[in-house]
């Protein structure tokens, strides 16, 4: 290690204490690869100071050192945005530490939670004031808020309640030069100016480090009713949730689409799933309804609308869950896509949005082209489908290599996100760009929305050290080459 790396990792552990520095060879490989173990990198140093006067002051002498950050925080994301480069000069910033939840005001439906406190650690302080946080995601027992908020996450109950940009009313934020900026209030009104939580919220770690937000709450949930949905396409998907709109409106909180393939993973891997129906369907959808009434007659009005749709001839076969037990099963089926998924090979995700009404026709395209030009594989999509996104996710042929697969990842991803653009699509609904979609963004955003963004991330990381390679594809103007010169001393 050179001197003056040495003394950054003496100055940084005079800031965060021995316990805050990572140098157990045992712990330190779950901090420098993903959770599907489809990015590695390697680090200078993992460090995870307890407080916003620590985070600043690791940026602060990170910056006087031009030694690039990569923050992380429950390191559960999809597009290896928390991962540092080979290059092993990157410092990784674990926010893990910084769990206290601040305040709570029932009044103001509003908490004030820091950036390592866990999703589910949230949503169980909520709970405890008689309230709801809703975001929900399969991570959400590992994942924080603060890279709830990097990535704007999404998940299950979007359709209800929004993404996390949604969910946000102030942040607190470590900028790249170590400076604090306190914009922690809880204002559902206020107009004085750029919004300017919204610029750090989705930026995946390349414009500060977020440490504390103000969040929504919502009166909690105290009657729920789940059904598990065959169906013969995704237009009578939507058709359906057409139908559950207009019939429940704001009582339906979950709306979630799975092909049969999607499912069969799950019943051949995650143990204790079973099948809900005797046959097999081409199509299934995940259904809840929610009330804050502990009184509110969600079976019955959830039997009614399904047995319309049945007569109707737009659903094939029903099934209401009696008690938590099969709820809890049906989210099973739903919840255990990803994993299942991993037991199949190397999983190519693709996380697209299109208009609502356009997911049956892109099923339809995207399926047809895929299996012309490239026969044989899994396709498993799956998804939000109520907010138009899809997890259109591919597996290998049966039998094939993972090499052979992997080859023809990259001409898989444009047919997938050329299909997308016609129907003028997203190619990154939920997961953000991280480094498994930067190159991918330069094809498919425009030249001035790439210019724009360039344009803020210069003028929020002049230096470029915060999360370099993570949403931006190299970029040859971009002075990375000084930084990368003056990073290594
Ligand atoms: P990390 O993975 O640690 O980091 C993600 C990004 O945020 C990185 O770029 C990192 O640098 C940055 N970051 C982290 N913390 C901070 C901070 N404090 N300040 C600044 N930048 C920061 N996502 C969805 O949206 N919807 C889903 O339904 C969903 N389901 C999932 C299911 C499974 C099984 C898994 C494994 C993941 C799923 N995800 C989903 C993806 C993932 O859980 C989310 O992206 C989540 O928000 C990431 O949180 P994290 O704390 O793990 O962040
Ligand atoms: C999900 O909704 O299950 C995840 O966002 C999708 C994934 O793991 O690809
Ligand atoms: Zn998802």
């Amino acid at each position: 290690m050179s001197p003056a790396h040495a003394a950054l990792l003496q100055a940084l552990e005079a800031v965060v204490g021995p316990a805050g520095l990572v140098r157990d060879a045992a712990v330190l490989p779950a901090y420098l690869s993903d959770w599907r173990d489809a990015y590695r990198g390697r680090a200078l140093v993992v460090v995870r100071p307890a407080s916003t006067a620590e985070v600043a002051t690791v940026v602060r002498l990170c910056h006087a050192a031009k030694i690039p950050l990569v923050p992380q925080g429950g390191n559960t994301g999809l597009c290896g945005g928390s991962i540092p480069d080979a290059s092993g000069t990157q410092v990784v910033i674990s926010l893990t530490r910084l769990r206290a939840i601040r305040a709570i005001d029932p009044a103001n439906d509003t908490i004030t939670v820091e950036a390592g406190v866990i999703l589910r650690s949230l949503q169980e302080a909520a709970a405890q004031v008689g309230r709801l946080f809703p975001l929900s995601l399969g991570a959400e027992g590992s994942c924080t808020v603060g890279g709830n908020l990097a990535t704007n996450a999404g998940g299950t109950a979007v359709l209800r309640y929004g993404n996390m940009r949604d969910l946000t009313l102030g942040l607190e934020v470590v900028l790249a030069d170590g400076r604090i900026w306190d914009g922690l209030r809880g204002l559902r009104k206020d107009n004085t100016g750029y919004d300017l939580k919204q610029l750090f919220i989705g930026s995946e770690g390349t414009l500060g480090i977020i440490t504390a937000a103000v969040l929504k709450l919502y009166p909690a949930i105290r009657s729920l009713t789940t059904a598990w949905v065959a169906l013969s396409s995704p237009q009578a998907a939507v058709a359906l949730l057409e139908r559950m709109k207009a019939e429940c409106g704001d009582r339906l909180s979950a709306f979630e689409l799975m092909s049969r393939q999607s499912v069969q993973f799950v019943l051949d891997h995650v143990p204790g799933c079973r099948d809900p129906f005797q046959e097999t369907h081409p199509w299934y959808l995940l259904i809840e309804l929610s009330d804050t009434r502990a009184d509110a007659p969600l079976p019955a009005h959830l039997e009614q609308a399904l047995g319309e749709a049945m007569e109707q001839g737009e659903i094939l076969d029903a099934v209401v869950a009696a008690n938590e037990t099969q709820t809890a099963a049906l989210w099973a089926l739903r919840e255990g896509i990803s994993e299942a998924q991993n037991h199949e090979g190397p999983s190519l995700k693709h996380d697209i949005s299109v208009p609502v009404s356009s997911i049956p026709a892109f099923i339809e395209v995207a399926d047809r082209h895929l299996l012309e030009a490239f026969p044989g594989v899994r396709i498993v999509s799956y998804g939000h489908v109520g907010d138009g996104n899809l997890h259109y996710n591919i597996s290998k042929p049966p039998g094939s290599s993972d090499a052979t697969f992997k080859a023809q990842a990259e001409a898989i991803m444009h047919l997938i996100y050329g299909v997308t653009q016609t129907f003028a699509g997203s190619i990154s609904a939920e997961h953000g760009l991280g480094q498994a979609k930067r190159e991918a963004a330069r094809h498919y955003k425009t030249p001035l929305e790439l210019e724009l963004m360039r344009t803020l991330k210069r003028a929020l990381d002049p230096t470029g050290l915060m999360n370099p390679g993570k949403v931006f594809a190299e970029d040859p103007e971009f002075d990375e080459s000084l930084i990368k010169g003056q990073a290594r001393p």
